[in-house]
């Protein structure tokens, strides 16, 4: 099994597909741990599993070099494959990028090249697009600017708020996230 690690920031419905998945006796990937930049309450799913969990706050670093080197050593202290951004609002520095360059996936709750950056859902409903949905993307050093390796659309509803939305653009995506997952780490 190819081993995977998950960073996150948020909720992380997203690790916890990912987690689900792993427990199937055919599934190409283990997770081998999963850090996030706050105590991101995700990581109950983590530690619920028995997998490694770290922190790495960028506050508790002198600047964003230094907070980039002390992700990059948890890391790759887990020696991981392949790295998937699930929910993770922080861009990655040098030291990860040159480590697992064309290895980082990242998902993305909009249409890209549609409404990029930390706010996909809220951006495409204040533009009024009618259709939306998320994308799948090889991590590179812009914001969402890498090649889109999956996408599902999802249909924007007249009452929909941010929060509605998102719940059903996540409803989609953590199968693609599960499945694109899957094919990368069957074909390391
Ligand atoms: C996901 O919908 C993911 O696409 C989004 O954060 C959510 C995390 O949900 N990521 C971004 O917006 C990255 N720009 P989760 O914590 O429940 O998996």
């Amino acid at each position: 099994r190819t081993p995977i690690a998950v960073l996150i920031s948020g909720t992380g419905s997203n690790l916890a597909a990912l987690l689900r998945a792993a427990e199937e006796p055919g599934c190409p990937y283990d997770v081998v741990g999963v850090i996030a930049d706050r105590p991101a309450p995700g990581l109950e799913h983590a530690r619920a599993a028995g997998i490694p969990t770290d922190v790495v706050r960028l506050a508790d670093h002198p600047d964003r070099p230094a907070w980039d080197r002390a992700l990059a050593e948890v890391v790759t202290r887990w020696n991981p494959e392949l790295l998937v951004l699930a929910g993770f609002m922080k861009l990655l520095g040098p030291p990860l990028l040159e480590a697992f360059g064309g290895r980082i996936l990242n998902t993305h709750p909009a249409l890209l090249p549609s409404f990029p950056g930390a706010h996909g859902v809220r951006d495409a409903l204040a533009h009024g697009v009618k259709i939306t949905g998320v994308s799948v993307i090889e991590v590179d050093a812009g914001v969402d600017t890498g090649r889109i390796l999956a996408q599902a659309a999802v249909e924007v509803l007249e009452d929909d708020t941010e929060a509605t939305l998102h719940e059903r653009i996540k409803a989609v995506e953590q199968p693609l996230l599960v499945n694109v997952v899957q094919r990368l780490a069957a074909a390391l």
